[in-house]
């Protein structure tokens, strides 16, 4: 099922970029910029970003960081990899790393921040615990996992093409996701706030205990 789950993603992630900007009016990587100037993280910090798929997000944190820091993508697709590698390969403080986010190879309390963007609700079925429990695990003390998720879309044209992608991954789970994260947070993170973000068809939740 895993496997068939990741070739999806491969055949996918020759699309993925024009469906997002279509779907997230993100055709700039404005959103993402967004979510990256949430993120309370400075110069030689390292940030872990779950399902990065064709890592849009990363050039952004690279930059705040800077070169003594390091981002790691980590994502289970060959597909979405090999993007990601094509867009960020010139920076050298970003690395990309295949990996399942259910068991992440890193030791506890490595990461100064966690962020993971449109791919909660598409993880099956334990992943989605197992992730939040791996985050937690890898954030040092007391720092910040920043999750970004899809708004139900208003325009019905966007909202069908959203319903579509939800069928092909078992809708009805995607979709209870999509309006309870809240209390799903709750159970691993003392503090979740929710913002909403600029193009007002995402919003982002900010945890840390
Ligand atoms: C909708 S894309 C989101 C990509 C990116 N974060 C963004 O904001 O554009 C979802 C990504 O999650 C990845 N993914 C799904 N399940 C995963 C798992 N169990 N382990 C690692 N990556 C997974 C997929 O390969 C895909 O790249």
């Amino acid at each position: 099922m895993r496997n068939f789950r990741r070739k999806y993603y491969d055949a996918f992630s020759k699309y993925y970029d024009r469906f997002v900007a279509l779907h997230s009016r993100d055709a700039q990587g404005g959103l993402r910029k967004f979510l990256s100037a949430k993120i309370p993280v400075g110069t030689g910090d390292f940030v872990l970003d779950l399902c990065t798929g064709t890592g849009t997000l990363l050039p952004y944190l690279g930059e705040k960081v800077g070169e003594n820091g390091l981002i790691v993508g980590a994502d289970f697709s060959w597909g979405m990899l090999e993007v990601c590698n094509m867009k960020n390969r010139k920076f050298p403080n970003i690395q990309i790393l295949e990996s399942d986010v259910a068991y992440l190879p890193f030791k506890d309390n490595s990461f100064d921040a966690v962020t993971c963007s449109h791919a909660f609700y598409e993880l099956k079925g334990k992943t989605q615990e197992q992730m939040l429990q791996e985050t937690v695990r890898v954030l040092k003390p007391g720092k910040s996992f920043l999750m970004m998720e899809h708004d139900l879309p208003e325009n019905p044209v966007i909202r069908i093409l959203l319903y579509i992608r939800l069928l092909s991954m078992g809708a009805r789970r995607a979709l209870n996701t999509l309006k309870h994260e809240k209390e799903t947070l709750e159970k691993h993170f003392t503090f979740v706030e929710k913002l909403e973000t600029t193009t007002g068809r995402s919003k982002i939740i900010v945890c840390h205990n």
